[in-house]
């Protein structure tokens, strides 16, 4: 069978969540589909034996073993921006692409984070709760502006610069620390690049958007935190291991930080992307109840923690079905996007548009 060209491809999905069958379903009607419950694994591979394209989310370990299994297999869409669970040199090697979803909720994101600092400044939390008891006394509920504060942003990827453009719309002023930053962008915002010392001792509000590295580990810590002005609030919707816990209980219990929002904690177990805290294979949910119950930030009023939600709009979610059936659509119509494996296989594999329904 060739691609671009062919009438009907035969596509098997692993793992999808019944509402993201459906979907996929009415997208792509006119091709054979099919849909295996659970991750991929060595015992379930011959169930895609027919399979021209597979689409697959992290939980499919997709290896030689399981290629050997699909000879008729030409590409490879997961539903995830992470690859590493597929073997990309077996993949080249028979020439199959594989394409991710490299973005999709960087907005939703900067929306949460955006949030938290709302509900803190506008101390939110307590104001709901004291008029739910039917108490509307003013008493402890004065509040602070955004406008005017400096908020310091550890991180101006795609979320950075999101909750910084939002951020400027509120009348803020905004100091980046990223070695790696687009300085265009950062121009373009008005943002101003500081060492990480300086966002440290100027900053009204902190907020981290860095990825969990040996660099950015503890960057939160003791020390940095004793740079930063008494009051200052710290936000995290990035990675609980950028803060040390203890040194950020201490900083709370002391006044040194005066508020936080954090939808991400240290010891929330180990994750690899969002989307699976919403799949049927992951079971992690209770282990950050105990973690969050443990916790002695729990229950102070100027700590806002949120279950690891920042990603989970539904907006956000139904981009990563969307951005893979545009992968596969794109694979069917001989214009690849979004292709991992693109650079060791040559050029497109089609001429004529897929058969996607928009
Ligand atoms: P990104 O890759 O677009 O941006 C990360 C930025 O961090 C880059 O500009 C990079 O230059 C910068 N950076 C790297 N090392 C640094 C260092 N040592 N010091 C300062 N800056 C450094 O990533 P994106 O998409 O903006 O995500 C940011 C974080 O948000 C990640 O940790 C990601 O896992 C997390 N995240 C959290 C979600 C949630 O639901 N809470 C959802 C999605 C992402």
């Amino acid at each position: 069978m060739e691609f671009g060209v062919s009438k009907m491809a035969n596509i098997v999905f692993y793992e999808l969540e019944p509402w993201e069958k459906a979907h996929v379903k009415s997208c792509l009607a006119g091709h054979k589909l099919a849909f295996i419950e659970g991750p991929m694994d060595e015992k379930n591979a011959a169930q895609a034996s027919g399979a021209d394209v597979l689409g697959v989310f992290i939980y499919s370990k997709v290896g030689a073993a399981q290629l050997a299994k699909m000879p008729k297999l030409k590409m490879i869409a997961t539903f995830s921006t992470g690859f590493d669970h597929i073997d990309l040199a077996a993949c080249s090697k028979r020439g199959i692409r594989v394409a991710n979803v490299p973005s999709y909720g960087s907005h939703t994101v900067a929306e949460h984070t955006l949030a938290l600092m709302l509900a803190l400044s506008k101390k939110i939390v307590q104001s709901v709760e004291r008029t739910r008891q039917g108490n509307f006394s003013l008493e402890g509920l004065r509040t602070f502006d955004l406008s005017d504060k400096t908020l310091g942003l550890i991180g101006f990827g795609k979320i950075g610069s999101h909750v910084a453009k939002t951020a400027k719309a509120l009348g803020m002023h905004v100091r980046v620390y990223d070695p790696y930053a687009d300085a265009n962008l950062m121009e373009l915002l008005t943002c101003k690049s500081v060492s990480l010392e300086q966002l440290l001792k100027e900053a009204d509000i902190i907020s981290l958007h860095t990825p969990l590295t040996p660099q950015t580990k503890y960057i939160i810590n003791k020390d940095t935190i004793a740079k930063m002005k008494r009051g200052v609030i710290l936000v995290n919707t990035a990675r609980g291991g950028l803060i040390d816990n203890k040194a950020l209980v201490d900083a709370v219990l002391s006044g040194h930080i005066g508020g936080a929002g954090l939808d991400v904690l240290e010891e929330e177990r180990a994750i690899k992307e969002e989307r699976q805290l919403v799949s049927s294979e992951f079971s992690g949910s209770f282990d950050l109840r105990t973690v969050v119950a443990n916790q002695i930030l729990y229950n102070k009023p100027n700590v806002i923690i949120t279950p690891h939600n920042a990603f989970n709009s539904q907006e956000a979610l139904r981009r990563i079905v969307d951005t893979s059936l545009e992968n596969i659509d794109g694979f069917l119509g001989g214009k690849m996007v979004n292709v991992v494996n693109g650079k060791d296989l040559g050029a497109g594999v089609g001429k004529k548009g897929g058969k996607r329904k928009k």
